[in-house]
């Protein structure tokens, strides 16, 4: 990725994290995700009254990313205001290997602190589909 295009996918994480629907917590989180066909897709947390029900920021981002007909993502930008940082859930970091296992991890602040990584260096051994293909044939 080039600097224009990390700076770029952290300012629409940034944009979208004011979208946040964080009542609850008040922790914003703003995502944006690139899909194998080069557009963006972004999301934000939004929570529920019913606590269990909130959904991430990276999976709001993701599930809009395949629902618009990608089948993969090749970069994520998380952004919240947080020094250092703040690092994607272990929920998050399931469903961001099992689009992308490969992909750069941008984790951003409103300062311009960015730490850069890969999706699979958050989940090392991670689980992905093929076991679950494999027991089918059985
Ligand atoms: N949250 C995210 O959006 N992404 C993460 O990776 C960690 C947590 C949200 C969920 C909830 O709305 C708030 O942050 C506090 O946990």
């Amino acid at each position: 990725m080039t600097d224009t295009q990390t700076r770029a996918l952290i300012a629409q994480a940034a944009a979208v994290r004011l979208n946040a629907f964080a009542p609850y917590s008040k922790f914003k989180v703003g995502a944006a995700v690139i899909g194998a066909s080069g557009k963006v897709h972004t999301g934000c947390n939004v929570e529920s009254a019913s606590f269990g029900l909130t959904c991430c920021a990276e999976r709001v981002a993701v599930f809009k990313a395949v629902s618009e007909g990608e089948t993969a993502i090749t970069a994520v930008a998380v952004v919240t205001d947080m020094s250092p940082p703040a690092s994607p859930c272990g929920a998050c970091r399931q469903v961001l290997y099992e689009f992308g296992k490969d992909a750069v991890l941008l984790r951003a602040n409103l300062t311009g602190e960015v730490l850069e990584s890969r999706v699979g260096d958050m989940l090392p051994d991670g689980f992905d589909g093929k076991a679950v293909v494999e027991a089918q044939k059985r």
